[in-house]
C-alpha cells in the first residue's frame, strides 16, 4: 500500500480485486471501451456496438467527428485553459452570439455539466427575485417523475428515487407537480381531460405559498426518468401560460433534448412555448468536452443589470477556451449538415420501426418520444401495465440482451417503472437506423426467449 492509503483499510475488501475506482455498480462486468467510430463503438475485444443511444443521449454527432477534433487539436496548440476572472475570452463572446443566433435568446451563461448548468438557472431565478425586493422566494416546483442532474439543487427538482436515495437528507421535495405521463396518470382520460387535470393541479401548487415560489422548472420531453415521457399536446403552453399569469419564471430543462435531439432547436418549439430560461447540455459538447448553458431571456438578466451588476456563481472551467472551441465546432457540423431536420427525418423513420416492433412484441407497453429522443415503456402484461418484478428487471435485462446483440440502449427506469431510451446519433443513415431495429428486433426476441425458460 502506499503512503496515500487511510490506515486499517483494505481496499481489495471493498471492490472487486485490483480496482481503485469507484463504480457505479460495484458488481458489475462491462466490456472495455477501445475506440468509436461514427455511430460505432468498439470494445477491447474487437466486438462492435451500434451506438443506439449516443452515449448518454449526448454524443450526438457519433464518435471521432473529424472536423471537430481538428478544431480542438487547432486549439489545444493555441491554449486550452484561460480563466474568465483573469482574460476576456473571443471563444466564450462567439459562442454565446451563435447561441443566441440559433435560439433568439439574448443572453448566455457557460457552465460544464448538466447538472451545473440546471444550478445556475435556479441561482439566476433567486437572484432575479433578490434583485427585485423579494428575497424569501426559494422554492421551486417540478414533475414528480423527471431528472434534472446529480448536485444537490438540480436532484431536488428531480423524481428520480434510484439517484435521490443516498442524498435524501440533503434535499428538498421540489418535485411535486403531477407528470405529464398519460400511460400511468392519465386514469382513462383522453389527452383534453388530461391536460385540463394536469394544468388545476398546476395552478393549485402555484398558488400554494405562492409568496415563497421561484420558478418552475420542467423536462418538455422526459429523459433519464420514466424514458421519454411526452406531455399532451396542450400541456407546455398551459404551463408557461400559468407561469407568465403570475410571473413567476419558467426554466425548460433542454440539458437531453436541446439543440436538434427532438428534430427541432430546442423541444419547447415543438409547442411554441418560451420559457424564461432553457439549460442546455450534453449536445452542446457532443461528448467532445463537458460544457453546459443555460439561455437566458432579457428581463432576467435585465433585472441583474439594474441591480448588483454581477453573477458570482461559476465553475473553474466555465467558458473556457477548448470548450466554447469545440461547442462551435460541434454547432458548425449540426448546422453545415442540416442535423435538426435530420433527426425529425429519421425520427420518423425509427418510430415507425419501433411501433412495428411493438406490435409483435408484448414486453413494449408504449412507444412514446418526439424525433431521435424515443422511449420504449416494458410490462410484464399490457393488460394491467405491471412494470417488471422487481422494478427494473425488464429494463436490466434487454439492455443486456441488446449489449449481446451489439447494441447500446439507455435504461430509463430510473425507479419508477421500466423503460429504455432509443436515441441514436443525429449523424445516423437510414441504413443505421434499420441495423438499429434489427439488432432491437432480436434483443427482445431472445429476452423472451430467456423470460420463458
Ligand atoms: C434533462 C437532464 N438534465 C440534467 C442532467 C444532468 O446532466 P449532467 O449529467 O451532465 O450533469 C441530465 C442528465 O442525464 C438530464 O437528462
Amino acid at each position: 500500500m502506499t503512503s496515500l492509503s487511510h490506515p486499517g483499510i483494505d481496499s481489495t475488501r471493498m471492490q472487486p480485486p485490483g480496482s481503485h475506482l469507484i463504480k457505479f455498480s460495484f458488481d458489475q462486468v462491462l466490456p472495455v471501451v477501445s475506440h468509436g467510430a461514427g455511430v460505432f463503438v468498439y470494445d477491447t475485444d474487437g466486438r462492435r456496438y451500434l451506438d443506439g443511444c449516443s452515449g448518454a443521449v449526448n454524443a450526438n454527432l457519433g464518435h471521432a467527428d473529424p472536423d471537430v477534433l481538428r478544431a480542438m487539436a487547432d486549439q489545444a496548440a493555441r491554449i486550452t485553459f484561460a480563466h474568465r476572472g483573469t482574460f476576456h475570452s473571443e471563444h466564450a463572446e462567439r459562442l454565446a452570439d451563435r447561441l443566441s443566433e440559433l435560439t433568439g435568446y439574448p443572453y448566455v451563461f457557460l457552465c460544464n455539466s448538466g447538472s451545473e448548468a440546471v444550478e445556475a438557472a435556479l441561482k439566476l431565478v433567486t437572484q432575479y427575485w433578490r434583485e427585485r425586493g423579494e428575497p424569501d422566494r426559494g422554492r421551486f416546483l417540478s414533475h414528480r417523475i423527471g431528472y434534472h442532474g446529480s448536485t444537490v439543487g438540480a436532484l431536488s427538482l428531480s423524481g428520480h428515487p434510484l439517484r435521490r436515495w443516498a442524498a435524501d437528507p440533503l434535499l428538498h421535495d421540489f418535485n411535486t407537480l403531477t407528470p405529464p405521463y398519460s400511460y400511468r396518470y392519465a386514469d382513462g382520460r383522453d389527452d383534453t381531460a388530461f391536460t385540463e387535470f394536469l394544468l388545476d393541479d398546476a395552478a393549485a401548487r402555484l398558488d400554494d405559498r405562492s409568496g415563497t415560489l421561484a420558478g418552475v422548472v420542467v423536462e418538455p420531453v422526459g429523459g433519464a426518468a420514466g424514458g421519454a415521457i411526452t406531455p399532451p399536446d396542450g400541456y407546455l403552453a398551459g404551463l408557461a401560460r400559468l407561469c407568465r399569469e403570475r410571473g413567476v419564471p419558467l426554466v425548460t430543462d433542454e440539458v437531453m433534448t436541446g439543440l436538434g435531439r427532438t428534430g427541432r432547436v430546442l423541444a419547447a418549439e415543438h409547442w411554441d412555448i418560451r420559457p424564461d430560461l432553457v439549460v442546455l447540455g450534453k449536445g452542446l459538447g457532443a461528448g467532445y468536452v463537458p460544457t453546459s448553458a443555460v439561455l437566458a431571456s432579457r428581463e432576467i438578466v435585465e433585472a441583474i443589470g439594474a441591480g448588483t451588476r454581477a453573477v458570482t456563481n461559476g465553475h473553474t472551467h466555465g467558458g473556457y477556451p477548448l470548450s466554447c472551441v469545440t461547442s462551435l465546432a460541434v454547432l458548425d457540423v449540426i448546422e453545415s449538415r442540416g442535423l435538426v431536420a435530420a433527426a425529425a427525418r429519421l425520427g420518423v423513420r425509427l418510430r415507425a420501426g419501433l411501433e412495428e416492433l411493438a406490435g409483435r412484441h408484448e414486453i413494449i407497453g408504449e412507444v412514446r418520444g418526439k424525433g431521435l429522443l424515443q422511449g420504449l415503456e416494458l410490462v410484464r402484461d399490457r393488460d394491467s401495465r405491471a412494470p417488471g418484478d422487481p422494478l427494473g428487471s425488464l429494463t436490466r435485462a434487454l439492455v443486456t440482451s441488446a449489449q449481446e446483440h451489439g447494441l447500446l440502449i439507455y435504461p430509463a427506469t430510473g425507479g419508477v417503472n421500466d423503460a429504455v431510451l432509443v436515441a441514436p446519433p443525429l449523424i445516423s443513415s437510414p441504413g443505421e437506423i434499420d441495423l438499429l431495429l434489427e439488432l432491437l428486433d432480436a434483443s427482445l426476441t431472445s429476452m423472451k426467449a430467456c423470460s420463458s425458460t
